[in-house]
């Protein structure tokens, strides 16, 4: 059958009767249409339905309703948002880091519940969405109130706006909708659910607003939030915002209320709201296949086209719901499951300045203490003056970290909807904080550096470095010996080290005797870990500890590499232009050869570690370590880094198991990073491949 404006309209006479059969028809079909995204009629039908109801409600605007489906073009506009208290508190949830948390979340809840209970336990899993929470309230079937949660026992009005967002019914039950026929409207339903924007919209979005020079939005969240609040709802309405509705609060005067939580999802389902068909529902006897499922929640979240922000676990029985109660704002009852890199925004009380052992001054944030993923935070990385400056970041915003398993925390953005005005611009330092020298800028580079070799801090972490691990390994030297030593003018080079004033030092508080003894006879000994150790250890850009071993290994000292031109270099497998013109840049200039003189008539050896290697005293450094390559890496092919780690004794095979030593992952690694993961597998990135002189053991 195809419906049209016209049989419509010899169909019915009474304006009244004719209104109501449209509303109810049209409401239907937006139902199918993006609930379903199964339209069963098309566009152009749909249309002429809906400019016919149009002018009919203009032509009798005593038959005006607020739910009708014309209010879904929006175009009131408020001066603000009313405050409306919640008549149900909207909590929040607590969460659970890993298998680990999820396993001590089910002891907690048999502890808790009485034996006899335990056989009707099970649970229910839900993807947890990642947009802004809504209430939305219906009297009698009538959508009458929709509000933001606020802090949970208040929140502000936006019912206008959300009218406007298609995968709300705005009366229920929506005609066609499974179950409506058997159905009544409960006297009031009180449901939550996250108002979230697809990927993909939203990124055609934030390219036409550039396009038109206008305002972009941050991420998916941010743009949902920040269209339910704008005060006009004829611009809401042309966002593409999406509903997903996962709890009923309220469900009053019902015949047969529903005794689960799964079975409350068949209720919204039935009255017409979109609900997530990923939900899964576990028995407390497959436990094991629930952690599997949740574990697994990566791969759902490459597959689905919008994001997620982990799984919600929750117990089933509604009963033992409310037998389990609450903790302050969360429930005993869920919890949400969440792995990887974890957010929290906090204050940016300041930005601070760090010069590396490159010269490179970096800019770290001072956070006020926010936990993320069991840890305190109150630093993170900022990585330099662009990205300040490109994110618009200020002093005292409130700010977005992030933390990603061991990785250092980093700023993502700042939220500038909660300024006060009061944020203070950062400026680029142009003298370096640790010696005063003018700093300078590379053309083509981000960062800016000290170019003085005898910059104090610098030395500190050269110093720090070069005693590292993976370098020259002396034990019971780190950061605070490091510093010590520059501070008090006995080291000025990294040849310094092998010259410290033993009894001098006898003489500083909390050195005593034997300390030092150990601290003298481990400088001793870490002058013959070789050509390879020494030249991870001289810290020059780009060569770490496998750089090293695949350079170290075609020539016999460290003498002859320095005699090495760029042509030579270039041609071993695994080194780029980049690292050869790295090597022969530091070793061209005299100071860098100094050293290395020096260091070589302190005793340290510059013989390559293949001869020692002959006497089984240098191993290499993957010997018998199994790795996954995964993902896309930022600069190597996985070929070059397979090379590099066989080149280092290590072995690459295809999928991640117990036995598998590390995971090398990068962009968009998949479901063997999950895997990794959940075994426990150290994820290493390419940086450590190149850089990392820490991991060798
Ligand atoms: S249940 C009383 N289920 O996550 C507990 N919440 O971190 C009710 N969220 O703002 C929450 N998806 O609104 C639940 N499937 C889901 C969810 C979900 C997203 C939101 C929730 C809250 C936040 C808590």
């Amino acid at each position: 059958m195809t419906i049209t404006a016209q049989s419509e309209s010899t169909a019915v006479d009474l304006p009244g009767k004719k209104i109501e059969g449209l509303r109810e028809r049209i409401a239907h079909h937006q139902y199918r249409y993006y609930v379903h995204d199964d339209p069963e009629i098309t566009d152009a039908e749909f249309d002429s339905l809906f400019r016919e109801l149009l002018a009919l409600e203009e032509q009798n605007p005593e038959l005006s309703d607020p739910n009708s489906p014309t209010v879904r073009v929006g175009g009131g506009v408020a001066d603000r948002f009313e405050k409306v208290r919640h008549q149900v508190p909207v909590l929040s949830l607590a969460n659970a880091f890993g298998e680990e948390d999820l396993h001590r979340w089910r002891e907690r809840l048999l502890r808790l519940l009485p034996e006899e209970e335990h056989a009707r336990l099970a649970y229910v899993v839900e993807p947890k969405f990642d947009g802004l929470t809504v209430v939305l309230q219906f009297d009698e079937g009538q959508f009458t109130l929709g509000a933001t949660r606020g802090d949970g026992e208040v929140g502000e009005n936006i019912t206008p706006n959300l009218r406007t967002v298609n995968h709300l019914p705005l009366q229920i039950p929506v005609k066609g909708a499974n179950g409506h026929r058997g159905l009544h409207p409960p006297r009031r339903l009180i449901l939550r659910g996250e108002v979230y924007v697809e990927e993909s919209d939203f990124q055609s979005f934030n390219q036409e607003q550039e396009e038109r020079g206008e305002r972009t939005y941050a991420n998916p969240r941010n743009f949902a939030a920040g269209s339910l609040r704008l005060l006009d709802s004829g611009i809401t309405s042309e966002r593409p915002l999406k509903l997903w509705t996962y709890q009923i609060f309220l469900e009053e005067g019902l015949e047969q209320p529903p005794d689960s939580h799964w079975e409350s999802l068949e209720h919204l389902r039935a009255y017409g709201f979109p609900v997530c068909d990923e939900s899964r529902r576990f028995g407390d006897a497959e436990w094991d296949d629930l952690i599997e499922f949740v574990g697994k929640w990566h791969e759902l979240r490459a597959r689905l086209p919008y994001d997620l922000d982990g799984m919600v676990v929750k117990v089933d029985l509604l009963a033992q719901q409310e037998y389990l109660g609450f903790t302050g704002k969360d429930p005993r009852w869920a919890v949400a499951f969440k792995t990887g890199g974890e957010e929290a925004t906090t204050k940016l009380l300041d930005i601070g300045v760090k010069v590396g052992r490159t010269g490179a001054v970096t800019p770290n944030a001072v956070l006020e203490p926010v936990p993320i993923g069991g840890v305190t935070v109150q630093a993170a990385t900022l990585h330099n003056a662009d990205y300040i400056e490109e994110l618009d970041i200020r002093i005292g915003d409130t700010v977005l970290v992030k933390r990603a398993g061991d990785v250092i925390p980093k700023v993502l953005r700042p939220i500038k909807e909660l300024r006060d005005g009061s944020e203070q611009l950062w400026k680029t330092p142009t003298e370096c904080p640790s010696c005063a020298e003018l700093l300078e800028r590379p053309p083509e580079e981000s960062a800016t550096y000290c170019v003085n070799n005898a910059c104090p801090d610098q030395l500190v972490r050269k110093v720090e470095y070069f005693v590292s691990r993976g370098a020259m390994d002396i034990v019971g030297m780190g950061s605070k010996q490091a510093e010590l030593f520059v501070s008090e003018g006995y080291v000025n080079t990294l040849a310094d080290i092998y010259r410290l004033p033993w009894e001098e030092i006898e003489e500083i508080e909390g050195y005593g005797e034997k300390r030092i003894e150990n601290l003298h006879h481990a400088v001793e000994e870490s002058k013959s870990r070789g050509a390879t150790r020494l030249l991870t250890a001289l810290g020059i850009r780009f060569v770490g500890n496998v750089v090293a071993e695949l350079v170290m290994a075609h020539f016999d000292t460290l003498d002859d590499l320095m005699a090495a031109d760029l042509e030579s270099l270039s041609e071993i497998e695994g080194i780029g232009p980049k690292i050869a013109e790295a090597l022969v840049s530091y070793f061209k200039l005299e100071p860098n050869r100094a050293l290395v003189q020096s260091l070589s008539e302190l005793g340290v050896s510059l013989e390559s570690p293949r001869q020692e290697s002959e006497d089984g005293e240098q191993a290499l450094p993957f010997e018998g370590k199994t790795f996954v390559v995964t993902g896309t890496l930022p600069t190597m092919s996985r070929a070059e880094a397979k090379a590099r780690i066989e080149a280092g004794g290590g072995r690459v095979t295809g999928s991640v198991s117990a036995k598998t030593d590390f995971l090398l992952a990068g962009e968009k690694a998949g479901s063997k990073l999950t895997k990794a993961k959940q075994l426990g597998v150290p994820i290493l990135a390419e940086q450590d491949l190149l850089q990392s002189a820490e991991f060798e053991k």
